[in-house]
């Protein structure tokens, strides 16, 4: 992995975090991701599950993770089981861990070979009553593809039908919300190397540029910084391609007079940043578009405050789209008449502002946790209000990550520039 080493107590803290959640008689199972084929004989590039990287710091596929509340042979209390590298593998897909080395990133005692697994497993089962699998549990999202955890555990169920089965996501989804201060450093430096990309951003787009030009800036920015990649596939969106909410094709010139709105982040250890900025392509805001912006603008400073213990998504998306809507009156979008006689089902503002202001955000871009979980300290979200005008070629979306505490918001990105006057004069 290109991220400096992890102190491996993150992850004995998580652990032990988690086992406590478990009830007695219990094994919690976990297997990594996939290496997911992509076509002739290669692969996707590996991305370790989210939960299993959580509870291990390992970024190797075909892992198994076995956590056990009690059971006589301490030897399977906590145990990680690998991949066992060999002389072929070695020559053609180069390094796999050591025990000793996953031993140390993961803080886990009992380090066995793949081949193991299967006599430990029956060991385990004949010890215990409750198997928790582990599922992405993401709401309304269903896959073609079945992932491993999916699979493995169906395969467990057919093999041990008689124990009883739980789910380890709501679990983790209770201990993923609230980030340690390890995370919040990780997360941290994910959104300095985003703020650095977007600097070189701001220094190299001109009119007549791609936007894949412009993506390669922010690539080369996050490899030389250590960044795995992107959290998520970066939009580059020129003109009304910026009113497409998931544009990620990047193929279009950058016209002179246009707006480019971007939303990347870098991933750093697997904790991803998530920012959006808007700029004009040749370094000046027309009239228009600076009121369009500055309306933005005044919206995300007043949602920013909405981030404290107590509130929720839910409570902020009502707040700020309201908020929307007067800035939207006053840019003549439509009359405060409009809105009294609107239809309330589908009010006038969504047809300009379309998408919620916030998610959380962790080692996923859409992180665990729920639109009515009620807001703690250590929480990361996002915040970003947006206006979309596709009949002015106007697309703008302002988002920083922002950091719950018990005193006020901590923003994450405070150092990225997002006032007119700083990102016209880093564009000269
Ligand atoms: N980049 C995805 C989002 O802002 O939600
Ligand atoms: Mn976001
Ligand atoms: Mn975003």
């Amino acid at each position: 992995m290109r991220y400096l080493p992890i102190n491996n107590n993150l992850f004995i803290e998580n652990r032990k975090r988690f086992v406590e959640l478990l009830p007695k008689d219990s094994v919690a199972i976990f297997y990594s991701n996939d290496k997911m084929p992509r076509n002739g004989d290669q692969y996707f590039q590996f991305r370790q599950q989210s939960d299993f990287f959580y509870l291990t710091g390992i970024n190797q596929e075909k892992s198994i993770l076995l956590i056990v509340t009690d059971i006589r042979n301490k030897k399977l209390k906590e145990t990680l089981f690998l991949l066992k590298t060999n002389e072929q593998i070695a020559i053609w897909e180069g390094h796999k861990y050591t025990k000793k080395e996953a031993k140390e990133i993961s803080g886990i005692d009992h380090v066995y070979w793949i081949d193991d697994y299967d006599l430990s497993l029956k060991e385990v089962m004949s010890s215990v009553k409750n198997i928790f699998l582990n599922r992405n549990e993401y709401p309304k999202f269903f896959p073609d593809v079945k992932e491993r955890n999916h699979r493995l555990g169906e395969e467990l169920k057919g093999a041990f039908p008689l124990h009883y089965y739980h789910r380890s996501s709501p679990l983790l989804t209770q201990l993923r919300l609230i980030k340690s201060d390890a995370e919040i450093a990780l997360i941290r430096k994910a959104c300095n190397i985003t703020n650095k990309a977007f600097r070189r951003v701001l220094n190299t787009t001109k009119p007549g540029k791609f936007e894949f030009d412009i993506q390669a800036e922010i690539d080369h920015e996050f490899t030389v910084n250590r960044a795995n990649g992107h959290g998520y596939a970066p939009i580059i969106a020129s003109g009304k391609n910026a009113c497409v909410l998931h544009y990620t094709d990047n193929n279009k010139e950058s016209k002179d007079g246009d707006l480019i709105l971007f939303d990347f982040g870098a991933e750093y250890a697997n904790y991803t940043a998530d920012m959006s900025r808007t700029i004009p392509v040749n370094g000046k805001f027309t009239s228009r578009q600076k009121d369009c912006y500055n309306a933005v603008l005044r919206v995300f400073k007043k949602a920013k405050k909405l981030y404290v213990p107590g509130n929720s998504i839910n409570n902020i998306n009502d707040k700020v789209n309201k908020l929307m809507e007067k800035e939207m009156i006053k840019l003549g979008l439509f009359t405060k008449e409009d809105v009294k006689n609107q239809d309330k089902e589908n009010p006038l503002f969504k047809k300009y502002f379309m998408h919620g202001t916030a998610h959380f955000l962790g080692l996923d871009v859409h992180d665990v946790g729920d639109k009515d979980e009620v807001f703690k300290s250590g929480m990361v979200l996002t915040c970003e209000p947006g206006l979309y005008i596709p009949e002015e070629n106007i697309g703008i979306r302002i988002e920083n990550d922002i950091l719950i505490t018990k005193n006020s918001p901590i923003d994450l990105m405070e150092d990225i520039p997002v006032e007119i006057d700083d990102i016209e004069k880093l564009m000269i």
